[in-house]
């Protein structure tokens, strides 16, 4: 078991990053300190962790950072002695790759080069490990049959997807050229607290809150695989302490919804929560056009991490959802200072100007 004096977190102001920080904080065998390195983009939000930074002052320290200013990020290598990296820093909604990809190949591809840039002449300890999340949409996209396993080709589709793909590549070149003590993961879709309202489920969610419409790209019959962040944040946790170097691992939910039948659920959840008819918020929901060049189905084969590292998922689709839902409902501020501020607003007009 790999122990850790100083984790450097990238992304940790973000959905998985700050629910990554809060796991590793809740584990009784690490007594190291945790440095989030964050550009705060949009999507970068300290409110997911002002009860971090209160509670474990002396161990969490926060810097402001772009991952692409290869001076800085040096600097923070050197002044926290860092001798582990989970690198989650990426601009991560496929449809906003669309709109605009260049954002997308700076911080996913060049950003993660110049981590890796950093990490081939810094002085390592025997430990060090850098650890890559990533996506099972670099696999592409499945028919009705069949899954990704950690052997399948990549076959990228969309400018998040391939960016990503680009990242994983130059990591693992960057192990067999140089060396460098990596692992990489590729995980489903996550759900949870603190997840940006872009994404489809707290995107509903909110929504549904302010009785707006639901947009359902194409025939809604697109199927994602779904797992609670915090099992994903278990698998990187077992697999930064205790995965083999150079190898890759699959992380999912073993849990296919069409996204038809989750948008159902979610308003039926929501209805019960809220007293409303069972049906009630279904009259919001609204067939848009797809999402240009859609992946039809994602499924994950994740027997590996499973086998050799015996996670499993613990939360099921049922209760993950109830607890994103009332979690939502309990902090109903933290989605209303995101709604209220200008970038988001802007977003919504123009995915709704196109979609809707
Ligand atoms: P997110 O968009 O919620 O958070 C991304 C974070 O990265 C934000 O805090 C943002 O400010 C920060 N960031 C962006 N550009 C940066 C830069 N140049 N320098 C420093 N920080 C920067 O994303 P997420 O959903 O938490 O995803 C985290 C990682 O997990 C990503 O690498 C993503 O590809 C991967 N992933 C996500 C999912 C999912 O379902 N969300 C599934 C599998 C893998
Ligand atoms: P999303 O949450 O954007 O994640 P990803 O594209 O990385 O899988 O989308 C999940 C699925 O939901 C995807 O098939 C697109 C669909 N979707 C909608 O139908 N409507 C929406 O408003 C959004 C954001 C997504």
């Amino acid at each position: 078991m790999r122990e850790f004096k100083a984790i450097l977190v990238t992304g940790g102001a973000g959905f998985i990053g700050s629910n990554f920080i809060r796991h590793i904080f809740s584990k009784k065998n690490f007594y190291g300190i945790v440095v989030n390195v964050d550009k705060l983009t949009y999507a970068g939000n300290l409110e997911n962790l002002s009860d971090i930074k209160e509670k474990y002052q002396g161990r969490y320290f926060f810097e402001k950072a772009d991952i692409c200013d290869i001076n800085k990020i040096k600097k923070i290598f050197n002044k926290f002695k860092i001798d582990a990296v989970a690198h989650f820093a990426a601009e991560s909604h496929v449809d906003r790759s669309i709109e605009g990809p260049k954002d997308f190949i700076d911080t996913n591809i060049f950003g993660t080069f110049n981590l890796l840039e950093i990490l081939r002449t810094y002085e390592r300890n025997k430990d060090f490990i850098f650890y890559h999340i990533s996506t099972d949409e670099v696999f592409g996209s499945l028919g009705n049959e069949g899954y990704f396993y950690e052997t399948t080709p990549y076959s990228p589709r969309s400018p998040y997807s391939a960016s990503k793909a680009a990242s994983d590549h130059l990591v693992m070149a960057y192990h067999h050229t140089y060396g460098l003590p990596v692992v990489v993961s590729n995980c489903s879709n996550n759900y949870g607290q603190y997840q940006y309202p872009e994404k489809i489920i707290p995107l509903m969610i909110a929504n549904i809150l302010s009785e707006k419409e639901l947009p359902v790209y194409g025939d809604g019959k697109n199927i994602r695989d779904w797992l609670y962040v915090t099992d994903h944040c278990e698998a990187i946790w077992q697999i930064i302490t205790k995965g083999t170097i150079g190898e890759t691992y699959n992380i999912g939910g073993e849990n296919e919804w069409q996204n038809i039948d989750l948008v159902n659920v979610l308003c039926e959840k929501m209805a019960i929560k809220l007293g409303k008819e069972k049906d009630y918020y279904k009259k919001l929901i609204k067939f848009v056009p797809d999402r240009s060049g859609h992946d039809r189905r994602y499924a994950i084969n994740c027997d590996k991490i499973k086998k050799t590292l015996g996670w499993k998922q613990s939360v099921t689709f049922d209760k993950g959802l109830d607890l994103t839902i009332d979690w939502i409902l309990s902090n109903k501020e933290w989605i209303k200072n995101i709604q209220n501020k200008k970038e988001y607003k802007k977003w919504i007009i123009s995915k709704y100007k196109k979609k809707v």
